[in-house]
């Protein structure tokens, strides 16, 4: 793994945008899986202010979402459909058919899973851009998942649903399981580039520096190939 440690999140994120971007211009039909959270907020401001200065182009980019709340409605302005379109997509050129993200209404969540893995497989993912949960998940695949797990629905931790509440105004209201592309298939893209910042990502780092550990499901990004880590000076504080 390489591991660029930078100061600050707003350093993070302009690293991100520029590894990014070079592979956009290196692949312009590049497939990329996104994530969201407040983890790639800044490197999807960066995208932006780039496409509207010209340096990058998405018009046949392709993109997969890594995860989605279940249920939930797209207008939802919790979904992450509503956080994909608002924070990136409404403001770059990629093309609406090029865009997929689950379907947190469907009726059957197992079909869901199923088609979106498939799709994931006719097209494999170029770069998968990943944030990581406190308690160490990578997309809602909480602790105890399994390596090779596929795309599925999956209940939330308490951990996750006490974190994430905070964005849902009635914290109540935030739904309890989620689909989620599997470790299996977030292992099977090609490129990985892992972003995390501030101290309480800390402890999640320094075990996907040390070990493989299924209490923390990021440690098993550590068998790839090709991942980059880029982590702020407080995520990386527990590093020698
Ligand atoms: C979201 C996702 C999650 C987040 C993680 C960190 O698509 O896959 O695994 O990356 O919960 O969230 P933030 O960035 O809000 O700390």
């Amino acid at each position: 793994m390489k591991i660029i440690q930078v100061e600050n999140y707003n350093q993070m994120s302009k690293e991100a945008a520029s590894l990014l971007i070079d592979e956009i211009s290196k692949n312009p039909s590049l497939a990329i899986g996104f994530c969201t959270g407040g983890t790639p907020l800044g490197l999807y401001k960066e995208l932006i202010k780039s496409y509207k200065n010209k340096k990058v182009d998405f018009s046949m980019v392709k993109s997969f979402n890594l995860d989605e709340y279940y249920p939930i409605k797209k207008s939802n302005t919790n979904s992450f459909y509503y956080y994909m379109f608002h924070n990136l997509f409404n403001h770059i050129n990629i093309k609406k058919t090029n865009i997929h993200i689950f379907n947190g209404d469907s009726k059957n969540p197992d079909r869901e899973c199923l088609d979106y893995e498939k799709k994931i497989k006719r097209n494999s993912i170029d770069i998968q851009i990943i944030g990581v949960g406190v308690n160490g998940h990578i997309g809602f695949n909480e602790p105890g998942s399994f390596f090779a797990s596929k795309t599925r629905k999956v209940k939330l931790s308490k951990q996750t649903l006490k974190i994430n509440s905070k964005y849902f105004k009635n914290s109540k209201k935030i739904p309890t399981y989620a689909l989620t592309v599997g470790i299996g298939t977030i292992i099977g893209a090609k490129k990985i580039i892992l972003l995390a910042s501030g101290k309480n990502k800390a402890a999640a780092i320094k075990c996907l520096y040390e070990r493989e550990d299924p209490c923390f499901p990021v440690s098993f990004l550590r068998k790839h190939k090709d991942l980059t880590v880029i982590i702020d000076k407080k995520a990386g504080s527990l590093l020698k």
